[in-house]
């Protein structure tokens, strides 16, 4: 097995959700395959991913060549129509012997090695599921004009990381849900937080793909 930085006691294994259509970002091709900063933003995911894991799953589109390079790590799997489906065709095929599941968003290209690690070990001292969070920094209303108390909210991002058994209880039901966090919460798993990192965006619109270009420019 490849050596892992996250991994000392047992095997992590990531799932990287890459089979969206980037409907609202547009485009000739799905967001996740455009570049930025000379590697595309799939491939920034992937390369993180690789750093904590010992084995990656990147969940495609139906019907393309994306150009992923396989290896003795990393593999891929068609996707579905929602996320949730996404994730589960891509839990099929984590071996058993996964002691830790993450799930990653591509369009997050920005999250760092040290937050996989992090949520990794999260999940290694105990919790069903980790969820990195970041404070709310704007003001808040509801879309009926009432004001919300944002002291009360965080906002959740990706790498999340997960017991296999608890995440795979959550997809046996089929349910839908904009993350993976949310489904194990409904079927009872004890979700704790780390800290999120406040540049991990989410690739959504050209401008976040302006963003991301700039930070992973200093990458490069
Ligand atoms: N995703 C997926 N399968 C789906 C839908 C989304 O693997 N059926 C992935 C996306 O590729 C992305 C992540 O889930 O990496 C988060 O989804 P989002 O940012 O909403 O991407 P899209 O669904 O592709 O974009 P949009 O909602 O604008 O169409
Ligand atoms: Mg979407």
């Amino acid at each position: 097995m490849t050596a892992s930085i996250a991994s000392p006691t047992g095997a992590t294994w990531t799932i990287i959700v890459a089979a969206g259509s980037g409907s609202r970002f547009g485009g000739p091709v799905p967001k996740q395959f455009v570049e930025v900063a000379g590697r595309r933003i799939v491939d920034w995911s992937i390369a993180a991913a690789r750093a904590v894991s010992d084995g990656v799953v990147v969940v495609l589109p139906p019907g393309g060549e994306f150009g992923i390079d396989h290896d003795d790590m990393v593999s891929s799997v068609i996707g579905g129509d929602s996320r949730s489906e996404s994730v589960r065709r891509g839990l099929a095929v984590v071996p058993d012997r996964a002691d830790v599941v993450l799930v990653h968003d591509a369009a997050r290209p920005v999250a760092s090695i040290d937050l996989f690690s992090r949520v990794a070990d999260a999940v290694r001292g105990g919790a069903d599921g980790v969820v990195p969070s970041v404070p709310v920094v704007d003001t808040l209303r509801s879309v009926d004009g009432t004001p919300v108390d944002r002291s009360t909210l965080v906002a959740v991002q990706t790498p999340q990381g997960f017991a296999p058994v608890a995440l795979r209880a959550a997809h046996a039901t089929r349910d839908v849900a904009t993350d993976d966090a949310t489904l194990v919460t409904l079927v009872g798993g004890k979700v704790v937080s780390v800290d999120g990192e406040r540049w991990n965006l989410k690739v959504t619109d050209p401008d976040d793909e302006r963003v991301a270009a700039v930070l992973l420019s200093r990458r490069a």
